[in-house]
């Protein structure tokens, strides 16, 4: 079943008591939402994945990602964190692939593809990203970019793993800018990624895929993004740093039928 989702990417902010109050501020205002359908997750850094599950270990439909993890096991690899050890922690999701780790630590499909099968086999589900730059925009090029980001790190999954997989939309010029895709952009590359997915999975798979919107995505445009067919949630980065703004966005899609 296609599932209803906001994630919540802290990326590098917040000390560990700032990120504790925080948590415990989001705990606050979840509770206060009834009847909540979707399911939040909250991907804070890593040496917070631990304390974060285990104080929202007891709400249900509540989860805890991490915003990175290395394609080996264990080893020599100074500075890493495996799969292994994220899920250890406590953690069941893993966002993989953000246009942060392609453009500043320059990683590519290979090594995302070995991340994203490091993650499968052990039982942390990918949140995988994708998006065009401003320019690849601007020359026409955006389905094409996000087709290949797809087609290269995903493809040589089985249906049943790639099931598991959740893709994230997220224009590398809406990142940070306050400037959201409008929604009309937002459902045309949305619906473009569902049908690059039923090309290869079929209907159903496509069907089923969660497919986020992420890109200055606020409380103020959350109810329109989310209005979209193709849109089944958002991963939110600096709004889900504040509470209040990040439980009133988790709202706009609660109240979706
Ligand atoms: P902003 O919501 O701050 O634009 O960040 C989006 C994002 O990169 C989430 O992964």
């Amino acid at each position: 079943m296609r599932r209803k989702i906001i994630a919540a990417n802290w990326k590098m902010n917040k000390t560990f008591s700032e990120a504790m109050a925080l948590i415990e501020e989001i705990k606050s205002q979840l509770s206060q939402i009834k009847n909540r359908k979707s399911i939040v997750i909250i991907a804070p850094p890593y040496p917070y994945l631990k304390s974060v599950a285990d104080k929202l270990k007891d709400i249900e439909n509540v989860f805890v990602a991490a915003q990175n993890c290395y394609s080996q096991e264990q080893g020599a690899y100074t500075g890493e964190v495996s799969a292994d050890m994220v899920k250890s922690v406590g953690a069941d999701y893993v966002i993989i692939g953000h246009s942060e780790r392609r453009n500043y630590f320059k990683e590519e499909s290979s090594l995302l593809a070995e991340k994203i099968k490091a993650a499968l086999k052990n039982n942390l589900l990918p949140i995988y990203c994708v998006g065009e730059t401003l320019q690849q925009r601007e020359s026409g090029k955006c389905g094409d970019v996000v087709r290949k980001q797809i087609e290269e790190v995903l493809f040589s999954l089985s249906k049943n793993d790639f099931s598991k997989i959740i893709i994230a939309y997220e224009p590398v010029w809406a990142i940070g800018t306050g400037l959201n895709a409008t929604s009309e952009q937002a459902q045309a590359i949305h619906s473009y990624i569902r049908t690059i997915v039923k090309e290869k999975y079929g209907s159903e798979t496509s069907e089923n895929t969660s497919i986020l919107y992420g890109g200055s995505c606020t409380e103020k445009n959350a109810a329109e993004l989310f209005g979209c067919k193709d849109v089944d949630g958002g991963l939110i980065g600096g709004a889900s740093l504040n509470a209040k703004s990040f439980t009133e966005i988790i709202k706009h899609i609660s109240e979706k039928k």
